[in-house]
């Protein structure tokens, strides 16, 4: 049966692609308030497409976004599957650097270019297609429960109450979650372990107003150099990280993962020269795989004081602020490291000012097993799909729902994604490649057939 369907799939490439410009011509930026409909809108696409395969579908409501959850008719005696993605995307700018506007999905050189296109609407979209082409001949092999959120790229908060309380209703013997990548063109690969993040705020105020600097100036400690100088301290010479504690868990690479990664084919002048800098940085002793997959990071990504309009003013400003993430690797505690943060910052923060610190988000660092049974069975499924065998990799980025699935219904999760690593995910000009689309989808169809062997 699945060469019948994979035949269906390869005869809808043409309106498979058609689809997905419609999903991606909607703008569903989760963090900003005025898409608060376009979420809804989004949402509600998704659950009518997997209401024409013939599921049955709830659109759920969050104190966020809604959440569509779909099912087919479950059997006893046939293992659960649970598809998680996500409906949500990254914010567009800068908008002036897209090529074609981020909504206008756009194909040339044999990629599809919208915001969300790779992540995960892509992806999302090569699993409602598979499971539309089982359900025309003759319905899935497995029971499935697919999970598609709007929250993930604000941190998935509102996930783990929902988790809880549809625990019963969210049962399944393995998860599916296609939101990673392939090692590279012509490499399928099974992601096994992902980074977590945990994202501060750090608010340093002084004076109660901005004052002139030149009548001040020399008198009055300034927010914002008392901010860049903490904020210089947090990251050493070598790369290493200098919150307290930070490395406490942190569990070092084995040689044999060590030698595992230095076998794969990275091409590191390409990644260099893809991002446009003169030359690499990162933790001393450690390769540039090692630095990305493995070892934990902390970041400044947003920096905010004084004047930021054209020309000069000269002022000394009254706050200044920053946002920081840290990547953490395991056995690394996000709550652990929070409070380690704002104990560090704290304690070299100077009594001229007063510091605020927030976290935003947190999610734990995640390892799949790689010896457990659908392992084998999605590298199976990746061959059928990519008409390769898929190597085994760890990724950078975080997805919170990992965690979620394995604390709260003791799920584990095959991290099977089809996008190429210059997607260009969060940057403008996101793409996906139509043949990471079409394997995408032919993976995701030999994948339900092959966890159809696990045992419920
Ligand atoms: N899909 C990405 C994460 C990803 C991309 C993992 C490519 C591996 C390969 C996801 O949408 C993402 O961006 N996650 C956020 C999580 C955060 C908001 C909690 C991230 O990593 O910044
Ligand atoms: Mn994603
Ligand atoms: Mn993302």
């Amino acid at each position: 049966m699945l060469d019948e369907v994979l035949k269906t799939i390869d005869g809808r490439r043409h309106q498979s692609l058609e689809m997905l410009k419609q999903f991606l011509a909607i703008p569903s930026v989760s963090t900003k308030p005025e898409h608060k409909d376009d979420m809804l809108r989004c949402a509600t696409w998704v659950a009518d497409q997997l209401k024409h395969a013939a599921l049955e579908v709830s659109i759920l409501q969050t104190p966020g976004h809604p959440i569509v959850v779909a099912k087919n008719k479950h059997a006893a005696g046939r293992p659960t599957v649970l598809v998680y993605g996500h409906y949500d995307v990254q914010p567009v700018e800068p908008l002036e650097q897209w090529k074609t506007g981020p909504f206008e999905p756009t194909v040339r050189d044999g990629a599809i270019y919208a915001r969300g296109a790779a992540d995960d609407k892509g992806q999302v979209w090569a699993h409602i297609e598979a499971v539309t082409a089982w359900q025309a001949h003759g319905g899935l092999p497995v029971n499935i429960t697919l999970l598609i959120e709007g929250e993930e790229e604000i941190g998935s908060t509102n996930l783990k109450p929902f988790v809880q309380r549809y625990a019963n209703d969210l049962k399944a013997d393995v998860a599916v979650v296609s939101d990673t990548n392939q090692f590279a063109r012509g490499i399928p690969a099974i992601t096994y372990g992902l980074r977590g993040l945990v994202y501060m705020e750090v608010k340093v105020t002084g004076p109660a107003y901005d004052l002139h600097s030149g009548l001040f100036g020399g008198t009055v400690a300034n927010p914002a150099n008392v901010l860049c100088k903490i904020l210089g301290t947090l990251v050493d010479e070598d790369g290493r990280v200098t919150v307290d504690g930070f490395y406490d868990d942190v569990i070092k690479l084995t040689p044999d993962e060590r030698a595992a990664w230095a076998q794969l084919p990275f091409d590191e002048n390409a990644y260099r020269s893809e991002i446009g800098i003169p030359q690499l940085f990162g933790e001393k002793d450690y390769t540039t795989l090692e630095r990305k997959w493995a070892r934990p990071t902390c970041d400044i990504n947003g920096l905010t004081s004084g004047y930021q309009g054209p020309g000069a003013k000269t002022v000394l400003p009254a706050t200044a602020s920053a946002k920081v993430s840290m990547r953490l690797v395991p056995n690394q505690d996000p709550a652990k490291i929070a409070a380690a943060f704002e104990r560090t910052i704290r304690s070299r923060a100077p009594e001229t000012v007063h510091v605020e610190v927030h976290c935003h988000s947190q999610t734990g660092p995640v390892l799949v097993p790689r010896q457990s049974p659908g392992v084998q069975l999605a590298a199976e499924a990746l061959q059928i799909g990519f008409g390769v065998k898929p190597t085994f990799m760890r990724e950078g980025g975080s997805i919170p729902v990992v965690l979620l699935f394995k604390t709260e219904l003791a799920v584990d999760t095959l991290l099977v994604g089809f996008g190429l690593p210059d997607d260009r995910v969060h940057s403008p000009n996101e793409k996906f490649d139509l043949d990471a689309l079409h394997g995408g989808t032919r993976t995701a169809a030999a994948l339900y057939q092959n966890l159809a062997k696990l045992t419920a």
